[in-house]
């Protein structure tokens, strides 16, 4: 008897979340440190900590106020957070929390709280503090559409093989995102649809009764549009291809998620390599400080150049949402 293989075509969205989130999927096996490079480090905490004590300062100093990472991978944006707060008063005050699709990190501290969940279907509510979202929102699967000869716009379909063949018309909230967001002009054009993402964050924002959203992400704007679907696997670039084996990934349309946000949020988009200037500080006087913290100065202030760097992680956009 002659066994085929599997060859399922499906939207994109559901084969890249099989592909991910499936029975044996990407995330459920995989470190995600593994992959890719993230501006995780000594200035991404700085500056998570500085917007912590903002919002801290904005509501008053609750009792409790939330930290919560979505898409926390590893933990180590949480855990050097928790660990620089140590002995101060605001480090009592905070219930930190980490979400992701992937078990608990075995040596995290036990004051932070792990969940794990699907976060674009089970999103924390009732939220007081602030919510992280880094490099997450470009996980969230999206749709390909392509107009066809006759000028109608189509969904693509894909196989387990990266096989793919035009589907059925698009529907209407896939239209009117196109309309609105990214509208497709010749034959043969394609785009990614960003509306799972703008649901995504709109849910985040609405689980937040008052506090911060933030994410972190590559992504466009209308006038820089460009198809980014990808994969990568031990940080090289590899053909996106829907089959468990890659972390498939697209640039978020960070324009469409912004205006998803509540009507009473203040939103506001800056770039990463702006975002962070504050924390460009210069180096000490060598004279007057040992060598090692002198290294250490040394140290941080390349990691800041690294992560501001504007052809590398500093043209990651900082897309804010302030509620409460
Ligand atoms: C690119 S990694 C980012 C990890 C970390 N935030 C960082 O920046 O280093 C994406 C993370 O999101 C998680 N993830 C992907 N889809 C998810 C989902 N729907 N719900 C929760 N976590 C998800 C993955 O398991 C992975 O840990």
């Amino acid at each position: 008897m002659c066994h085929s293989a599997r060859v399922t075509s499906t939207t994109w969205a559901r084969a890249w979340e099989r592909s991910a989130l499936g029975p044996g999927g990407f995330w459920l096996r995989e470190e995600p440190a593994r992959h890719f490079r993230t501006t995780v480090g000594p200035v991404l905490r700085d500056a998570m900590l500085a917007l912590l004590a903002d919002v801290d300062l904005r509501l008053g100093s609750p009792s409790i106020i939330d930290v919560i990472d979505i898409g926390a991978g590893d933990g180590a944006l949480l855990r050097s957070m928790e660990s620089a707060l140590q002995g101060t008063r605001l480090c009592g005050r905070v219930r930190w929390t980490g979400v992701d699709v992937r078990p608990r990190p075995q040596d995290l501290p036990a004051a932070i709280d792990w969940h794990v969940r699907d976060a674009t279907a089970h999103l924390p509510d009732t939220v007081t503090g602030l919510v992280m979202a880094h490099e997450w929102l470009d996980e969230v699967p999206v749709d390909v559409i392509e107009r066809d000869a006759r000028g109608v716009d189509r969904v693509v379909l894909v196989d387990d093989f990266g096989g793919q063949a035009l589907g059925p018309e698009v529907a209407d909230d896939q239209r009117a995102w196109l309309a609105a967001w990214w509208p497709l002009a010749d034959v043969g054009e394609r785009a990614e649809i960003g509306l799972a993402r703008d649901r995504a964050w709109s849910r985040l924002c609405a689980g937040v009764a008052a506090g911060t959203i933030i994410a972190v992400d590559y992504g466009h704007v209308r006038s820089e549009r460009r198809l980014t679907l990808r994969a990568y696997r031990d940080g090289e670039l590899l053909d996106a291809i829907p089959d468990g084996l890659r972390n498939l990934t697209a640039h978020v349309a960070i324009d469409s998620c912004a205006a998803a946000s509540p009507p009473r949020a203040t939103v506001t988009v800056t770039r990463q390599a702006d975002a962070l200037a504050p924390l460009a500080g210069a180096l000490p006087d060598p004279a007057a400080v040992s060598a090692g913290d002198y290294a250490a100065a040394l140290s941080y202030v390349m990691e800041c150049r690294y992560v501001r760097a504007a052809k590398g992680l500093g043209g990651h956009y900082w897309l804010r949402a302030d509620v409460g």
